[in-house]
């Protein structure tokens, strides 16, 4: 990595060890990648969990995971938006919004998809090429939707003219992004795989830790989930059970 990718990255760090803070500390790492050789043939210590090897394709699904649970609570706080805004806290909604932006939008798709994904995808033969210029359209808008969402979620409460507004970019932006994701995870991220073939694969998933670790000063990964259960609590949302579909009619 050269040096100005590498100052790049560690001006970002800052940002991201600051909103993913309360979760990046005492957290497992995991074994097999470049920087963290001195656990690599220690077993976990009393209480943590055991760590795995995860492959680049496996890191960029899990972080689809992440966002996909920011995606359930904005899609939450549509709802509840439009039925009590004062049921919506900005503040959570704010939390959620920043892990989109520093995990989502910093790293998965400015650090590993626009630099390492997309460009070989857009090189190698197969449909997967011809999503590639629409991706970064919704890599754009998604961004933008970020920043509404912030400028927003800032105040105490939703100014009562913008919450309806709201409601429809919190929506519009779920429903770009599931799809988004899906295609990436069944159709860019194999053909990615396919073109790179399995030693660079390898390689690039210890150079993805490596960029994980640089930008988040830890493992970004299980930051991340901590910071999602926090936001998921403070809005009732962690009861997956919830979720449960009633049975259909008979
Ligand atoms: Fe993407
Ligand atoms: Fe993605």
């Amino acid at each position: 990595m050269d040096k100005t990718r590498r100052q790049l990255l560690a001006g970002i760090s800052v940002v991201g060890a600051g909103v993913l803070v309360n979760a990046c500390r005492n957290t497992p790492t995991r074994t097999g990648g470049a920087t963290n050789n001195e656990n690599k043939n220690e077993g976990p210590a009393p209480g943590e969990a055991e760590a795995v090897e995860v492959t680049a394709t496996e890191d960029l699904m899990r972080e689809h995971g992440i966002l996909r649970r920011a995606l359930l609570v904005y899609q939450e706080s549509a709802t509840r938006l439009r039925q009590d805004a004062a049921s919506v806290p900005p503040d959570a909604l704010e939390k959620a919004a920043n892990l989109f932006r520093v995990f989502g939008e910093d790293y998965h798709e400015k650090s590993l998809e626009e630099v390492f994904i997309f460009p070989a995808v857009k090189k190698a033969p197969g449909a997967a090429a011809a999503y590639v210029d629409t991706l970064l359209v919704q890599h754009v808008r998604g961004r933008e939707i970020t920043d509404y969402v912030l400028s927003l979620s800032k105040a105490d409460r939703i100014p009562s003219n913008s919450v309806e507004p709201l409601a429809k970019a919190l929506e519009s932006f779920v429903r770009m992004y599931d799809h988004h994701a899906a295609i990436e995870d069944t159709v860019v991220f194999p053909a990615w795989k396919a073109a790179v073939g399995p030693n660079e694969l390898e390689a690039l998933g210890e150079k993805f830790e490596e960029i994980e670790h640089e930008q988040f000063g830890s493992d970004g990964f299980e930051a991340a989930v901590k910071r999602m259960e926090e936001i998921e609590q403070s809005l009732g949302l962690s009861n997956l059970d919830m979720f449960t579909a009633p049975p259909p009619p008979k």
